[in-house]
Formats: C-alpha cells, sequence, structure tokens
C-alpha cells in the first residue's frame, strides 16, 4: 500500500508549455521522408507529409529545435535558402551523409505554422560563428529594407518569422562535436555572439549550451564557467540526456528518473551558484533541449562516408517498458516546472521518435507516443507537489528508490487536478490511496503497461500498445483508490 499526498496549496510552479517541445535534426529520416516527402500519397502542395502532421498535432508537440543537432556544428543555413534547384548538395560531417538542402529555413518555418508549433533555433558555433549567427537573425527576424531580409521576401516570405529562442550551439564540450570548444573558449564565443544578436533584435531568448550529459567529466565546471561569462546575457541553461537499459539492468532503467532529477538539482545548484558570486537578481532556468530512450549500444558510432541522401539511422523501436520510462522523464520535468522552462523529445519523427514513417508509406505511433500525448493534453496549468510513502525498489545504478515516482498538476480554470504516476517495481503491485479534500471524482484512469514489457508497435500492427482505461479506481469518503500494475504508467484525472 502506498499514500500520495496532493494539495493544490503545496504548488511547485506554472507550467511552462514549452516542456512539451520536440526536436526535428537533420540526421537519418528525421526531416527528409520524415516530416518532408515530396511525392509522398500525403504531402501537401510543400511537399510535408500531412499524415505526419496530424500524428505532430496529436502528440501535443508546443515547440520544436531545430535544425540540430551535432547537425547545426557545420551546417552553413545560406545553403537552404532560396530556390532549390540552385541549392547545393553538401557533405554533413556529423553524420557523414549526403545534405541535399531541399528543406531549410523557409521550409521549416512553413511546416512549424502548419503544425502549430513554436521554432527553438539553434545557431552554428562549430563552423562558424558570431557574423553568420548574427546574419540568419537578421533574415528571419528583421523587417525588409536591408540585404538579408530583402532575400528572405525575395524568397516568398513577407513577414519577420519572430523567431524567439535561440540555442548558441549544440553540445559544445563533447569531444565528438564538429567544432568542439574548451569551456573558456565557448563561453567567450556564446557571450559575443548573444551580445551581436541582441543588437539585431532585443527580445530574444538565449539557450547556452550546457553539458552533453552529467556524466561528462567536465560537468559542473563546464556550466560554471560558461555562466560566470554569459550569466547577464542568457536565460536558459541546456541539459541533455539519453537513457537506455544497460546489461540488462531494467530495474535500473526504470528507475532512470533518479539520474534526470539529480542532473536537474545540480545544474540549478551550480547555476545558483554563479547568480551568489554575481550577486545578482536574476535566475537562470533550464531548457532540457534532448531527452529521450536512446539504445546507443545498437549505434555504430563510427558512419562510413555514406553518399545516400536518405538513410536510416538511430530508429529505435521502442517497448512497453521505454513508454514507462519517458512517462518517468516526463514526470521528472513536470516536478522541476519552476527552473525547467524548456524540453525537448529528442526527435520528433523516425530518428528515436515518437513517430515512425515508411517512406512511400505509412506513419504509426510508437509506444513512446502515448504518455507524452496524455501529459501535454491533460497536464494543468499549475504543477503541485507530491509526497508519496510506500514501498521500495532496490536499483544496481541509483540503490532503493521510492517505487512510485508522481506528480501531479492542478488547472483552475476547470478545478481539475491530474495526477502522473508510475510503478517502478517489476514485480509487484501497488495499491495507491490519495486523500482528497475538495470533493474530486475520477474522470478517467489511463495506464499504460502489458504483460509482455517487450511489446513494441509496427507499422503492420501499429496500435499493439495504446493506453488502457483501468475500471475501478474511484474516490469513497474523499479518498482516492487504485492499483498500479508492475511496470507502468498511470494518468488519473480527478474533477
Ligand atoms: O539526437 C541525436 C544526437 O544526440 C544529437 O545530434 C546530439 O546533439 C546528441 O548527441
Amino acid at each position: 500500500m502506498a499514500r500520495l499526498a496532493v494539495d493544490p496549496a503545496f504548488v511547485v510552479g506554472a507550467l511552462d508549455r514549452r516542456l512539451f517541445g520536440s526536436f526535428v535534426e537533420h540526421m537519418g529520416r528525421c526531416v527528409y521522408t520524415g516530416i518532408y516527402e515530396p511525392g509522398h500519397a500525403s504531402a501537401d502542395p510543400d511537399g510535408f507529409r500531412e499524415d505526419v502532421l496530424e500524428l505532430v498535432r496529436e502528440l501535443g508537440v508546443t515547440a520544436v529545435r531545430y535544425p540540430g543537432g551535432n547537425f547545426v556544428s557545420n551546417y552553413d543555413w545560406e545553403d537552404g535558402v532560396g530556390p532549390k534547384d540552385q541549392r547545393p548538395r553538401k557533405l554533413d560531417l556529423a553524420w557523414r551523409a549526403i545534405e541535399p538542402n531541399q528543406f531549410g529555413t523557409d521550409e521549416f518555418m512553413a511546416w512549424s505554422r502548419k503544425a502549430g508549433v513554436e521554432p527553438i533555433w539553434a545557431v552554428n558555433l562549430g563552423t562558424r560563428g558570431l557574423k553568420e549567427a548574427v546574419e540568419l537573425v537578421e533574415y528571419t527576424n528583421l523587417p525588409a529594407g536591408t540585404s538579408l531580409p530583402d532575400r528572405r521576401v525575395a524568397n516568398g516570405n513577407k513577414e519577420p518569422y519572430g523567431i524567439k529562442v535561440w540555442c548558441l550551439g549544440n553540445e559544445m564540450d563533447g569531444p565528438w562535436q564538429i567544432g568542439h570548444k574548451t569551456a573558456e573558449e565557448y563561453a567567450r564565443l556564446a557571450e559575443e555572439t548573444a551580445n551581436a544578436m541582441r543588437r539585431v533584435d532585443p527580445g530574444l531568448e538565449f539557450v547556452a549550451c550546457g553539458s552533453s550529459n552529467r556524466h561528462m567529466p567536465t560537468f559542473g565546471e563546464w556550466e560554471r564557467t560558461v555562466l560566470e561569462r554569459t550569466y547577464d546575457l542568457v536565460d536558459h541553461i541546456s541539459l541533455h540526456a539519453y537513457y537506455e537499459p544497460k546489461n540488462g539492468d531494467q530495474a535500473s532503467f526504470l528507475a532512470a528518473a533518479e539520474d534526470m532529477d539529480r542532473f536537474i538539482d545540480s545544474v540549478v545548484a551550480t547555476a545558483d551558484h554563479v547568480k551568489a558570486l554575481k550577486r545578482s537578481d536574476k535566475e537562470i532556468t533550464l531548457s532540457f533541449d534532448e531527452w529521450n530512450v536512446w539504445y546507443q549500444q545498437h549505434f555504430p558510432g563510427e558512419l562510413g562516408l555514406d553518399v545516400r541522401e536518405v538513410s536510416p539511422l538511430i530508429e529505435d523501436t521502442y517497448t512497453v517498458d521505454d513508454a514507462v520510462v519517458v512517462g518517468s522523464l516526463l514526470i521528472t520535468l513536470l516536478r522541476h516546472a519552476d527552473r525547467v522552462k524548456i524540453a525537448c523529445l529528442a526527435q520528433l519523427v523516425n530518428v528515436i521518435g515518437p513517430i515512425r514513417t515508411e517512406p512511400d508509406g505509412r506513419a504509426w505511433r510508437q509506444t513512446i507516443f502515448h504518455p507524452f500525448a496524455l501529459t501535454a493534453k491533460h497536464a494543468g496549468s499549475t504543477v503541485l507537489r507530491t509526497e508519496v510513502s510506500g514501498p521500495e525498489v532496490d536499483t544496481p545504478e541509483y540503490g532503493r528508490v521510492p517505487a512510485l515516482w508522481s506528480t501531479a498538476t492542478y488547472e483552475e480554470s476547470t478545478g481539475e487536478v491530474v495526477l502522473f504516476v508510475v510503478n517502478r517495481s517489476e514485480t509487484d503491485k501497488v495499491d495507491l490511496e490519495v486523500p482528497l479534500h475538495s470533493g474530486l471524482r475520477v474522470i478517467e484512469h489511463l495506464a499504460l503497461y502489458d504483460d509482455d514489457r517487450s511489446a513494441v508497435n509496427t507499422a503492420e500492427d501499429p496500435d499493439r500498445v495504446v493506453p488502457r482505461r483501468i475500471d475501478g479506481t474511484e474516490v469513497i469518503n474523499d479518498i482516492c483508490t487504485a492499483t498500479l500494475p508492475p511496470a507502468s504508467w498511470h494518468m488519473i484525472r480527478l474533477s
């Protein structure tokens, strides 16, 4: 038996909807035959796959980071604008593939409007720098009257795009990054670039690169160095994390939220340390702009020089357990809603994506699609603190941790309270009791679990794993009771 305490009076913070962001990189089949496939039966006049657009809207994604990822660190944005028949084919050094440049800045803006998402733009601070970043923001954000915005208008886009959020490079701490830098080198470049870009458009919001994950040798020191230089100029510091089961240790994998939680706590502590050093009133917030389950053990690492324009890369097929973990990672982001203001599930389509497509074929929802879509749809505007007492589980990686991992939200306009809970025990169901104080009733209880925890969705069987409605969850005498099977994700809506 476990008890979960929740009260609309105990608030974590207001939910920034950009927490339900995702990521489109020019990598594998994310763009080409993912979101863009002229000639596909569902393609619109711009070549965007309507079947994918529909799924993106259903997923509830609010913001999409673009164009990379590692790709951005040797990307020349100018190659991707203007008449398509004049755009160069280029070698992409990050993924060693040919980039045909048939989809670029203007196409992404048109796509993001159709998808109803806010763009989050990354600039190349690997092979390029301040000048190109400034020119890009001139192209995208200024009204006509000078040469770069005039080029945008000549390319058919009269109104400035007004892109607000800009990532100052990508994973610049990683030795794999093209143009990888030391913390000092990066900090100086980020400082100068943000300063110059803001002179073009004072309304910009900046994300400085944090560490690529919390196990990087420079983690902590990197954030401190970067923020000491850029504190007054940037708004957010980035975090990236990918999880997978290691050596068959599924117990630790189900508890991966522990790592994400500790990672967030450490970055908040480092940012606040710099705040103290600077005697500043400003608070740096977090952009967790790459997170997901990724079976990196299946990734070859070194890629051959591949001249195919479209070739599958890291198209992981997600299981039930993967979906439970993705649900628990989202819970973690919500638990930190006071400091995490942006988060991007990486990536959106095909490349470790919640949506999969066949070229010239169908599009379907992976298992991880479901907890994301339900959370994005039903999470209320205020995140509430939850306290759980109850059973614990032993994990080789994180020690003994509570079996239940939870958060809750409150929507003032409807009075709806939504509980999001994961049972991380592989073996035991948990009977849950939630004392309530305000005459709430159960609207619905949806869950994701399966006797076959390795079940997946495929093109042939796209709905093998879908959320199940749980009957029997009820409120009696102001106590909500529910039974949570082993290794399961839950959303309980109360009103
Ligand atoms: O999302 C795949 C890759 O993972 C991104 O390009 C990079 O930023 C990260 O290492």
